[in-house]
């Protein structure tokens, strides 16, 4: 597969590590959507890994959203803070409003916002989906997430606690590789105005107040890939622990000269942010954006 990077990872490697001191995430609060399962488990998986002092995963069915929680906080004896689950079904706006609410009156203020959770919607050319499954997917893939940024800003306006915040934006390399989402073109369409959204949002908001970077998370064996009909045969699968590890790098200062921008989890960071790639980077403004080609 073609790599902006001359290393292209397809497992967590060292400069990504959540041992790192520079990557540490201690004293932070970190709100996962879609965190039961999948990449959402692995990059909830990195932040406890990365001494998070509060991980809340979020999914619509409340027994594996506990049991996530419970089976995540047994797979990290050492961990000192705390791993919760919090059913939430992001796609509808009352159960948002009521998890901020309850989360500021346990006076929890979230530092990390991961936009994980996704709708695909059924695989045919998007006039024959018809509108309410094409807007399915725009729902959740842009509004849920435009209702949790807005959310979370504001909560960042009201009880300032002095920390910067990030938000890391789980897109896919199929917002620029149209063929790959093959039979789901508006997957592609609303994962993408997803990514613009977030990008547009980065360019009002000062990296120092919010670090905003959307990632392709690699291909990964998930549950809903599953649920699509694929298995351990159909892709070069890379370890979920990759997008994981690429999480809490992606939420740290060291890449902040990504605010805005769009990367692979692949992608080796020492190249990207040294060299040729770095400086391409810091002098090309759309560089990594989401546009138009050719222009
Ligand atoms: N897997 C890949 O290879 C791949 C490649 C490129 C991009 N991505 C992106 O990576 C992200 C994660 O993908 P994935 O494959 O891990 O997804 P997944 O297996 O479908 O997992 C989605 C998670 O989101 C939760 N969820 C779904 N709808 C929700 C809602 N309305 N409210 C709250 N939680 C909800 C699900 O739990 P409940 O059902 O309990 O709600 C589940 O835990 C997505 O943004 C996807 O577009 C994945």
């Amino acid at each position: 597969m073609a790599s902006l990077t001359k290393a292209f990872h397809k497992e967590p490697y060292p400069a990504i590590s959540p041992s790192l001191p520079s990557l540490s995430q201690a004293t932070k609060t970190v709100l996962i959507t879609g965190g039961s399962t999948g990449i959402g488990y692995a990059i909830a998986r990195a932040f406890a890994s990365a001494s998070a002092s509060l991980v809340v995963i979020l999914g619509r069915r409340p027994d594996l959203v506990c049991s996530a929680a419970s089976r995540l906080t047994a797979e990290l004896p050492g961990f000192k803070g705390k791993i919760v689950g919090r059913p939430c079904d992001i796609s509808d706006s009352s159960s948002v409003a009521v998890l901020w609410s309850d989360l500021e009156k346990e006076g929890i203020v979230v530092d990390v916002l991961v936009l994980n959770a996704a709708h695909t919607s059924n695989p045919g050319p998007i006039l024959q989906l018809g509108q309410d499954e094409v807007w399915a997917d725009y729902i959740m893939n842009v509004r849920a997430n435009l209702d949790l940024v807005e959310r979370f800003s504001k909560q960042n306006e009201r009880t300032p606690n002095g920390k910067k915040k990030s938000i890391i934006n789980l897109s896919t390399m199929a917002i620029h590789n149209f063929a790959i989402a093959g039979s789901r073109p508006n997957y592609t369409a609303t994962k993408n105005a997803g990514t613009l959204l977030l990008q547009q949002i980065a360019r009002d908001t000062p990296v120092e107040k919010i670090q905003i970077i959307s990632f392709h998370p690699g291909l990964i064996l998930t549950e809903g890939n599953r649920r699509i009909g694929l298995d351990e045969k159909s892709a070069p699968w890379d370890d979920e622990n990759l997008p994981g590890h690429f999480a809490i790098w992606a939420a740290s200062p060291d890449a902040a000269f990504l605010h805005g921008r769009f990367v692979w989890a692949n992608w080796d960071v020492d190249e990207l942010r040294t060299g040729e790639l770095r400086e391409r980077i810091d002098n090309d403004p759309d560089y990594l954006k989401v546009g138009v080609k050719g222009l």
